[in-house]
């Protein structure tokens, strides 16, 4: 817990409140054009990334793909790319990043009535602002209160029943030590469950950092990001401030607002059944075919950052469908976490 000076008029806030005003008030973070290279995702690493999605579309019969939190359109731009014939949509708070090809449809807003429909949003939840409660010393959660200027912290009221509710099913804190914490993922899940009731036909993808129930941060998960590296999360609109996502909650989230089948995995097991391997080419190659050995081997690193069970491959997936059950590719390899 990070103590604030004595003697200073500091504003407090809850941190989903700090947060919203920070990323996407006005002049937010994420209101300004979208600064570059403040984070690095999947889609930067390596367009074998758009490749699965473009493969997901292509099995999904997907007529139209809808970015959600699009950022600067890059994974819209690489699916093109990759000859994707489908209309694409991103949708972010951001203004529409310049240069983005005029076929590339744009939009604040999530579209309604989605059919034959890929909808995929890349690091987007983890960007949906949370609260933060924290065990007292008497051993109950309280509201986690923050300065926006300082970042510096101290503890509030209680949550409201709501976020109790969310907490005792999803994050309990019952018994737990004084100062440890908690993220109330209700927001993203209430997030996950609009784009799910949006779709009247089609597949939804989450993709993120990820806690389940069993094994949940127990400090919390609450950064900054500015420039590409962690910072401490002072929510002034400098920085990122993201916190990781409870997925198993979005996944009931989604269940309870309509979904057909579900499967929640990790981007390892996702991509690869999609077809991403980190093979590399055979050794004579670089003597018989040395320029398609050199990209062949590009290719299997790239492969390797995104496959990587400690970092990108940790990721989860979250595969939910509308109307329909799920994609043949994951389907085939992998068990739905809910089924019909
Ligand atoms: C970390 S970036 C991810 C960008 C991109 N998906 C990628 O993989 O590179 C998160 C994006 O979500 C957007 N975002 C957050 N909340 C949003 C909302 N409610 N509606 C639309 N976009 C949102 C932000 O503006 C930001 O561009």
């Amino acid at each position: 817990m990070i103590n604030a000076g004595e003697g200073l008029a500091l504003a407090w806030r809850t941190w989903r409140e700090a947060a919203e005003h920070a990323l996407y008030g006005p002049g937010g973070f994420y209101r300004r054009e979208q600064p570059a290279g403040h984070f690095r995702t999947s889609v930067h690493v390596s367009t074998l990334f758009a490749g699965a999605v473009a493969q997901l579309a292509e099995a999904c019969r997907a007529r139209t793909v809808v970015d959600v939190g699009a950022g600067r359109g890059e994974l819209l731009v690489a699916l093109r790319q990759h000859g994707i014939g489908s209309t694409l949509v991103g949708v972010d708070v951001s203004p529409r990043p310049p240069g983005l090809p005029t076929d590339v449809q744009w939009t604040a807003q999530l579209p309604d009535q989605l059919t034959d429909v890929l909808v995929i949003a890349n690091e987007w939840l983890d960007d949906v602002p949370v609260d933060v409660v924290e065990v007292d010393a008497a051993g109950h959660a309280r509201l986690v209160l923050v300065d926006p200027a300082s970042g510096a912290e101290q503890l509030g009221g209680e949550p409201d029943a709501a976020d109790v509710e969310w907490l005792a099913r999803w994050w309990p804190l019952d018994g737990a030590a004084p100062s440890r914490r908690a993220e109330i993922g209700r927001p993203r899940d209430e997030a996950w469950a609009d784009v799910v009731r949006r779709v009247h036909d089609g597949v939804v993808v989450a993709v993120d950092y990820y806690h389940l129930r069993a094994d949940r941060p127990p400090f919390g998960s609450l950064t900054g990001y500015r420039d590409g590296r962690t910072v401490p999360p002072i929510p002034n609109g400098s920085c990122n401030i993201t916190a990781h996502v409870a997925l198993d909650a979005c996944e009931a989230a989604g269940a309870a607002a309509g979904v057909r089948a579900s499967l929640l995995t990790t981007q390892r097991q996702a991509l690869r059944a999609l077809g991403v391997d980190a093979l590399l080419p055979p050794r004579e190659f670089a003597v018989s075919r040395p320029r398609e050995y050199l990209d062949a081997v590009a290719r299997a690193s790239q492969a390797t950052e995104l496959l990587d069970p400690s970092g990108l491959g940790r990721f989860g997936w979250l595969v939910q469908t509308v109307g329909r059950p799920l994609p043949a590719p994951l389907a085939a390899f992998l068990p739905p976490t809910r089924s019909p």
